[in-house]
């Protein structure tokens, strides 16, 4: 019997490269180039599987593409708000994507930007390397203090709550949180976190706030001009979920008129293109979309997506259904 055809849109992890060449007669993307709207289309026509990744966008018209062989959309990446879902399931294309296992990694970075954006680490970076540096003094770049702040996190899922342990075990932070529905006992009590009723409250306490919540038309824009107002003028906004959370206009804004002290961004609307306000601006530190980037988590969920598609072949249930 010949072996499905799957597709596989950017480069993946080595190892699990080489678990796909053995298992499906799989067309790999070697040379890492970003691909154009018609070879998706012409992927979904001549493969069984496609698998894409969150850089990768699946609107409506690629989706409905004619003439469809592809039955699943195997996603290498938690967050599927690049595909839209509603075509999928209109067209009965199933999507799967790949939780639990860049929780870590991602927390990590969200705790970087944290530091980085409280202790004015990039700045500090650049004045180095410019040779600006003239030596330590008693009033140079004061910064924020971490340890015994408040942090807040809007949105608690996995992410959040990993970065709220290392926050509070780790550097003494008050912990609060905005979640329609209260979390789970055992998760509040171990972190002695305290949920606020409104994300409005929450900007208003917290001297650190890390978006943790899906992106997406709902959330499109949630912290705007608005929201930034009420933040304290020494707090720090990091945003490790999706860039179109945020207004940049607003945020650029808020930066330059010192509103707030500071942000720390791995995420951008428009992505990779980073609005040019955020280059002029000492107070922000930017990473290139590094929340999941560690070998083992890459890795990890490589084996996700192979695992989903073992499923599907085997016409078994599949571990990470999202339609
Ligand atoms: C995801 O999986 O959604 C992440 O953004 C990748 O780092």
């Amino acid at each position: 019997m010949s072996k499905p055809k799957v597709f596989v849109t950017r480069k993946w992890p080595a190892s699990v490269e080489a678990k796909l060449k053995a298992l499906y007669d799989v067309t790999l993307n070697e040379d890492d180039r970003p691909l154009s709207a018609d070879e998706f289309r012409s992927a979904l026509q001549n493969y069984d599987a496609v698998c894409p990744t969150v850089c990768d966008s699946f609107p409506a018209d690629v989706i409905n593409v004619d003439n469809k062989r592809c039955k699943i959309l195997g996603n290498f990446g938690v967050g599927y708000n690049h595909i839209d879902i509603n075509a999928a399931k209109a067209q009965g294309l199933i999507i799967t994507n790949t939780p639990g296992v860049l929780t870590h990694s991602t927390a990590d970075i969200a705790m970087t930007l944290l530091l980085m954006s409280a202790r004015r680490g990039a700045e500090g970076d650049r004045l180095v390397r410019s040779k600006q540096w003239t030596g330590w003094c008693p009033t140079q770049m004061l910064s924020s203090d971490v340890t015994g702040a408040t942090l807040g996190l809007i949105g608690f899922g996995r992410i959040a709550q990993a970065m709220a342990r290392k926050a509070h075990h780790g550097f003494g932070m008050k912990i609060v949180y905005f979640k329609p529905s209260p979390a789970d006992e055992y998760v509040v009590d171990d972190l002695n976190a305290t949920r606020c009723e409104s994300i409005e409250e929450l900007l208003q306490i917290a001297d650190y706030v890390s978006l943790h919540c899906p992106g997406g038309e709902a959330t499109r824009h949630l912290i705007n001009a608005d929201k930034l107002k009420l933040m304290k003028p020494t707090a720090h906004l990091i945003n490790t979920a999706r860039g179109d959370v945020v207004d940049s206009a607003a945020l650029i804004d808020a930066l330059k008129n010192k509103q707030i002290a500071g942000a720390g961004l791995d995420v951008y609307e428009g992505e990779p293109n980073v609005h040019e306000g955020f280059l002029a601006l000492d107070n922000v530190s930017l990473l290139p979309h590094l929340g999941s980037a560690t070998l083992g988590t890459r890795t990890a969920m490589g084996e996700k997506v192979l695992a989903n598609l073992a499923a599907f072949f085997a016409g078994e249930s599949l571990p990470d259904r999202v339609v």
